[in-house]
């Protein structure tokens, strides 16, 4: 069997079309724009070039969007008091601090600081109980992403032996937890994998859909799974540069030869990656409605 690619930017594509006529139809009824604030403190050059791609594409949609740059030396109680403001801010719905934040900043206080009602990372410990408890409310934009590649491509979740490599807070956990949930696109049997894991080929084998999120160039290989699953990427591995100069890319996974026995795979790059800015938009639409209607 050769696999089917699941195009992450195809999907993301089709997303931000239907996101697209949301925000016109919400500036009609309620005359509101979404607004999304990304912070970002310092200059680390992936988080200056993610914040740059997120901005864009909330400008693309139509959203009031502000980029928000703070010094590198910002202390921790003046990033709280500009999360309040921005908390407070009636025409910001979502807020993102971009993540890693230097040193002697503590990140999770900065992160609990954020309105759950406006945290469209989903990273705050209120939506991640919520989703724990069957009740999600803004799920992180990664799994949430991986979740809408398996629907849109017609996997069949329900009933399916998912395994997932890699217990992440943004990805392996989380991931898990949403395909366990008792709902549509989801009641799959579970089981993580991570680096204590005994026999991983022994669970990876008998994976009907396979998440990886392991970090680690192709970690998984033709020999670790069963012929016909599906299989989502979630590795991002810089190896080099391509002629060009850019960054050469490669996953957790042996493309090339998985694509051989997989019924669907996603690449890298342009799998998973696409995906992950397109949940954040959708989770910033999701919370402007909610408070569009709760006004
Ligand atoms: N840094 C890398 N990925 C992410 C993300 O999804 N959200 C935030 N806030 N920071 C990140």
């Amino acid at each position: 069997m050769v696999a089917k690619i699941i195009s992450g930017k195809e999907v993301a594509k089709q997303i931000r079309e239907e996101l697209k006529a949301e925000v016109e139809k919400l500036k009609e009824t309620h005359d509101v724009e979404p607004g999304l604030v990304t912070i970002l403190v310092g200059e680390n050059p992936a988080s200056v070039s993610y914040v740059t791609a997120k901005q864009k594409t909330a400008h693309e949609l139509g959203f009031h969007s502000v980029q928000d740059n703070q010094p590198e030396n910002m202390t921790e109680h003046d990033l709280l008091a500009l999360i309040e403001m921005y908390n407070k801010d009636p025409k910001i719905h979502g807020i993102l601090v971009q993540l890693p934040l230097p040193k002697h900043i503590n990140e999770n206080k900065v992160l609990y600081a954020i309105d759950p009602k406006k945290d469209v990372d989903g990273f705050h410990p209120v939506n991640v109980g919520k989703l724990m408890i069957g009740e999600p409310d803004y799920l992180p934009c990664t799994p949430a992403g991986i979740q809408q590649l398996l629907v849109r491509s017609g996997a069949q979740i329900e009933g399916a032996e998912v395994v997932v490599v890699g217990r992440s807070n943004i990805v392996g956990k989380p991931i898990a937890n949403i395909l366990l949930q008792k709902a549509e696109g989801a009641n799959a049997t579970v089981t993580i994998c991570h680096t204590r894991t005994k026999d991983m080929a022994f669970h990876t084998r008998r994976a009907d859909i396979l998440i990886v999120a392991a970090g680690r160039p192709k970690a998984i290989t033709a020999d670790m799974v069963k012929e016909g699953v599906v299989v989502i990427d979630v590795g991002v591995n810089r190896i080099g540069k391509t002629p060009e100069g850019k960054a050469k890319l490669c996953g957790d996974v042996d493309f090339e030869a998985v694509k051989e026995k997989a019924s669907m795979i996603t690449p890298v790059p342009g799998g998973v990656g696409p995906m992950t800015i397109t949940m954040l938009m959708m989770n910033t639409v999701r919370a402007a409605k909610l408070a569009a209607e709760a006004a």
